[in-house]
């Protein structure tokens, strides 16, 4: 008797010639929308299949897969995995595949770009130059800080952390890290970059840049008393998780004069976002956009994509180890 087919939840909009591949070997369910399922239909879609494309609009723990017999595997199109409560999905013998390494130099190029488009002032100089207020070149207009020569702060020295490193040395930073564990000597060297602890990272950083994965032991690691130690004239930019800064102690030390700008490309309720950030002129936002070029979205679905090929163990990559 031929063996039953595979099926295969797909939960958002995803490229879907990528996804074809899936298709000679397993049942695909698509969502045709970007959609924010609510718990009780992410539940009912893992019911019934043995393998699901996720992504970070999509939480699942013990509730959602309580019920998903033949659910073996779960492919989270992004490297962040915080949408997934890992300790509960294994306990249910789901394995869990994320996306490494295909988008650190494309994460890396935006995090760069928005910490200088943060110092530089570009989106509140766009804006002001849209609301018709250019009147007359003047010397003093919308000054900003230097990032040549400046001192960076990586909060979060994996790869995404190193990518921007290697760039900062193009210009002339002095980069410090702070991270769980001190990096080997060689990737240091390769960095050029010097481990401190997260207070003198906080107190030395022109431009802090927070890269590290979110977990709720680093909830809102960057409070009030954190911010208040950096210096009024630096800029904080976040691409790792919204949850990582206290918004409401960041927009008033903004608003205070306790530190210059803020580039923000994650939130913590996103999409949402919380109002008093939005009001501000010295805040660049953008929407989660750090990984989005073109090739790099499209390699992370061929990545998950093959993960849950390699995982459920049809097609090509059967037997391969996901990542
Ligand atoms: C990730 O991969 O974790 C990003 O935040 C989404 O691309």
């Amino acid at each position: 008797m031929a063996a039953a087919r595979q099926r295969v939840w797909v939960s958002q909009p995803l490229f879907a010639d990528i996804v074809a591949r899936l298709q000679p070997h397993a049942d695909v369910i698509a969502t045709p929308e970007v959609t924010q399922h609510s718990p009780q239909a992410i539940a009912a879609a893992l019911r019934e299949v043995d393998g699901a494309l996720v992504t970070l609009n999509d939480p699942i723990g013990a509730a959602e897969v309580a019920d998903a017999p033949r659910l073996r595997a779960i492919a989270n199109v992004g490297v962040g995995y915080n949408n997934l409560d890992v300790t509960a999905l294994t306990q249910a013998g789901i394995l869990i595949t994320n996306t490494p390494d295909v988008l650190t130099e494309t994460t890396a190029d935006f995090g760069f770009a928005l910490m200088m488009a943060t110092a530089r002032r570009i989106s509140e100089a766009e804006r002001w130059l849209r609301d018709g207020l250019w009147r007359q070149w003047s010397f003093e207009t919308l000054l900003g800080s230097d990032v040549h020569g400046a001192t960076l702060g990586i909060l979060g020295m994996g790869r995404i952390g190193q990518g921007i490193a290697r760039r900062a040395a193009g210009f002339g930073m002095r980069v410090l890290y702070h991270n769980r564990s001190r990096l080997p000597e060689a990737v240091e060297r390769e960095c050029r970059a010097e481990y401190v602890d997260f207070d003198e990272l906080l107190a030395r950083a022109d431009h802090l840049v927070l890269v590290l994965p979110y977990s709720p032991q680093v909830h809102h690691l960057i409070d009030a008393a954190a911010l208040a130690k950096m210096k009024p004239t630096a800029t904080l930019t976040n691409i790792a998780r919204g949850g990582l800064v206290d918004e409401d102690a960041l927009a008033d030390a903004l608003t205070g004069g306790r530190l210059a700008a803020a580039g923000l490309d994650v939130f913590e309720g996103e999409p949402a976002v919380n109002p008093r950030l939005l009001a501000l002129r010295n805040v660049v936002l953008t929407p989660h956009i750090a990984s989005g070029s073109l090739a790099t979205r499209r390699a992370m679905v061929a990545l998950a994509v093959d993960n849950l090929i390699a995982a459920l163990g049809f097609g090509p990559d059967a037997g391969r180890p996901p990542t």
